[in-house]
């Protein structure tokens, strides 16, 4: 107890000595000591709506190479994807999966995944994770890292698993199941 009690009067003192070090210095940068907060983990699941085909898609193609191979090595796509409650289409709408996706092997149809899935729903709107990984999309379950977020998800790391759960090859309409592991304050 006498230890310990020592142990957070020297914390504490640390804590004055660099406040008051960050006083006199102010300016470009300054360190602090971060308090020690309990780290969550959330589990979020919904379905990601590549829609290629009609009047209004939610992807585009934006850049194609000149000589592309059999597996479209280049092909790049910009999305603002809508992110649902559940697979239908006309279901709760809970985010969006906005930046691009690349053809980015030229050995199998495996994408460079770069965005955004921001959500809108209850106390996550207005809250980001952002995502860039390796997407093998003919594997049944892909798994992509989570890089970082906002809002709520400040300093967030974890996963996204990816499976999908239909492909219209005459359009490229996609339905992808996301389940998302994510550690964040
Ligand atoms: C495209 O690739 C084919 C086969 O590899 C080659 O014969 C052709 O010259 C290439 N065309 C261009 C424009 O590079
Ligand atoms: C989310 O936040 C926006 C802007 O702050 C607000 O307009 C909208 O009503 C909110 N949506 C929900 C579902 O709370």
């Amino acid at each position: 107890m006498a230890y310990y009690n020592f142990h957070s009067l020297f914390t504490f003192s640390i804590i004055i000595i660099s406040t008051f070090f960050i006083t006199i210095n102010g300016g470009f940068s300054e360190e602090t000591i971060p308090m020690k907060r309990m780290e969550k983990m959330s589990h979020l699941h919904f379905y990601f709506h590549d829609i290629l085909s009609g009047k209004n898609p939610s992807a585009v193609l934006i850049a194609r190479a000149k000589n592309s191979t059999g597996v479209g090595f280049g092909n790049t796509m910009m999305i603002d994807d809508s992110l649902t409650e559940g697979p239908e289409a006309d279901s709760k709408l809970v985010g969006r999966a906005q930046g691009l996706y690349a053809l980015a092997s030229r050995h199998d149809v495996g994408m460079l995944m770069v965005m955004n899935f921001e959500f809108i729903e209850g106390k996550y709107n207005g809250s980001v994770l952002s995502i860039m990984g390796r997407n093998p999309v003919l594997n049944p379950v892909r798994e992509m890292p989570i890089v970082g977020g906002s809002g709520l998800f400040r300093f967030a790391r974890g996963y996204a698993l990816a499976h999908t759960l239909s492909f219209d090859i005459k359009t490229g309409d996609a339905i992808v199941e996301y389940n998302v592991f994510v550690l964040h304050y």
